[in-house]
């Protein structure tokens, strides 16, 4: 395999994954997770969004959980904005970075945030000029970049109309979501293929959903094609509340797991982030999707069952 040796990790379990939570995460336990994650040494933390409350009640504490987080030197704190509205709360509440939002399918952008793509993007291009003046980076994401939950399978002439109107207004790094989880390792790939060399000089992120078991196989057919930028959900948690069958992200610690075992650095502390699981299961009051929670990492050994180690001995012993 063609691997990089670093990847950056984008935390998004206390944005995609509290946002569907049936009941409301206390502000005081939001912001406990937030400073866990960032102690763990994440690199960049989605900790909320910036949108109607009336959308997605669950995140209406946005302004106070961005206010009491400790923030770590070296972690970027960002949220998602789908509007100017949105964009000068985030603001005002000194993120980091805007993420934005917008769909590649017309129905799930009308479920989401209730405008034609044509009426989002003029909304994101006052959202890029109010993070313009304030000297705010922004990215750019697209969700339903492959599959969409009404429309079904996203055409890649579609997706590359969406980035390459996003690019259009400035945009320099974009984020194609997989949103329920639709698209395959192959539709990974021929999509970048496809856009990486149309664009060039976009930073890409992959956002995925293991709605299908397929969110490891995506990332690590774009991780094969360069790419380096991966979001993941700590415990597995998230799903769009507008998007029907939506389930959780690629687990986060699953995901470092993984790359780890590969060789391929992330500067998470993977311990501190499986202690980080348990304690989200506990606020959530379940179990969550992730793996190595329950199986442990790979190298864990289990003790050998009674009469094999005076055999192993007497093997060794010839
Ligand atoms: N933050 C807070 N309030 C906002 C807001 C924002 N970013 N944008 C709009 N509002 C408020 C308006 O002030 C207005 O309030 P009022 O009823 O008290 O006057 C109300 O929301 C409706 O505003 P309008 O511009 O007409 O929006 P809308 O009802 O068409 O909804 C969105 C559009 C984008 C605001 C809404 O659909 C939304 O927030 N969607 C978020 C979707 C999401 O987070 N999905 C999951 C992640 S992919
Ligand atoms: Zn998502």
């Amino acid at each position: 395999m063609k691997l990089a040796t670093r990847v950056t990790i984008c935390e998004v379990g206390t944005r995609d994954g509290f946002q569907i939570e049936p009941g409301f995460i206390p502000t005081e336990q939001k912001v406990e997770v937030v400073d866990r994650l960032s102690a763990t040494g994440m690199p960049r933390i989605e900790v909320t969004s910036f949108v109607s409350p009336k959308a997605v009640p669950q995140l209406r504490d946005a302004e106070e959980v961005m206010a009491r987080i400790r923030r770590r030197p070296g972690t970027v704190y960002s949220a998602l904005v789908p509007n100017d509205k949105g964009a000068v709360r985030a603001v005002d509440a000194r993120v980091d970075e805007i993420h934005t939002v917008i769909s590649a399918s017309e129905s799930h952008n009308l479920a989401n945030v209730n405008m034609s793509i044509a009426e989002s993007i003029v909304k994101l291009r006052a959202v890029a000029e109010v993070a313009r003046r304030a000297g705010v980076p922004v990215s750019a994401g697209i969700s339903c970049s492959f599959g969409c939950p009404f429309e079904g399978e996203v055409p890649a002439a579609r997706l590359e109309s969406v980035v390459a109107r996003l690019v259009d207004l400035g945009a320099t790094s974009i984020g194609l979501a997989d949103t329920t989880g639709m698209a395959n390792p192959a539709q990974v790939a021929r999509a970048l293929e496809r856009l990486v060399p149309r664009f060039p000089g976009i930073q890409w992120t992959l956002h995925t959903h293991d709605t299908r078991a397929m969110a490891i196989p995506n990332i690590l057919a774009a991780l094969e094609l360069g790419v380096t930028q991966f979001d993941a959900s700590i415990g597995g948690l998230g799903g769009c509340p507008f998007a029907p069958g939506a389930s959780g992200n690629v687990c986060t610690e699953d995901l470092i797991h993984c790359l780890h075992a590969m060789g391929v650095e992330t500067g998470v502390d993977l311990d501190a982030l499986i202690e980080t699981s348990r304690r989200v299961q506990e606020i959530v009051g379940r179990p969550l999707p992730g793996q190595i929670v329950k199986a442990g990492k790979w190298d864990r050994r289990y003790p050998l069952p009674d009469g094999v180690p005076a055999r192993l001995a007497a093997l060794s012993a010839r």
